[in-house]
């Protein structure tokens, strides 16, 4: 198998352990992973923060965002523009969004937030320890990650999305920081 059919295999196999994860356990293990967010130093000074906003299984991010709505943080959140392309589109209010072609709460303006942003939180279908991530095989978030500025960058996920190891391609961008419901796994070099 070549790396992009590993790759494929694996987010076929993932997305199935996430989904397994029940609605009950996702809000609990969600709100959990706020909890442990919240322990980030950074976090709590953090002003300008790009999140993305949950779909399905995915881990839970609606109360996260309004949780920095409430603190008057500047929030910046994905939009799909074209094949490759998404952009951080900044949101005041989690109404002002709309469902895109996939089903995707999406703002429904085309203006993209010029960052820097101190934290980014990216979703993914798997991860490492070791802060390697597995996305949805567009690169989106990849192709983002090397043409913004952002200080850190977590990937939040449930325990049942880490693996050993993952196929990695040059192009594929890691996390500093990576949470779940059980552990905080800070992968950034002491300064
Ligand atoms: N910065 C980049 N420039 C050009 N091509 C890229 C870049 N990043 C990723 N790609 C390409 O995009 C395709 C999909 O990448 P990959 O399989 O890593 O997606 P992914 O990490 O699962 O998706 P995502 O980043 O959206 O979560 C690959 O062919 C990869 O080479
Ligand atoms: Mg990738």
């Amino acid at each position: 198998m070549n790396i992009h059919e590993q790759k494929k295999h694996l987010r076929t196999r993932l997305k199935k352990r996430r989904e397994l994860v029940s609605e009950s356990k996702r809000k609990e293990k969600s709100q959990q992973i706020s909890e442990y967010l919240s322990e980030i130093d950074e976090f709590n000074h953090a002003k300008n923060i790009f999140c993305y906003i949950s779909y399905l299984s995915e881990v839970e991010t609606h109360a996260l965002i309004n949780g920095f709505l409430d603190r008057n943080l500047a929030i910046a959140v994905p939009k799909i523009v074209d094949k490759s392309e998404m952009i951080a589109v900044p949101l005041s209010d989690l109404s002002d969004l709309e469902p895109d072609a996939m089903g995707i709460l999406t703002p429904k303006l085309n203006l993209s937030a010029s960052g820097p942003f101190d934290i980014a939180i990216t979703p993914g279908v798997g991860f490492t320890v070791n802060g390697e991530r597995l996305g949805y095989g567009k690169g989106y978030y990849d192709r983002w990650f090397s043409q913004n500025k952002v200080n850190i960058k977590i990937g939040i996920a449930f325990e049942t999305q880490l693996v050993e190891q993952l196929p990695t391609e040059e192009t594929d961008i890691s996390l500093d920081v990576l949470v779940t419901e059980e552990r905080i796994i800070d992968l950034r070099k002491p300064s």
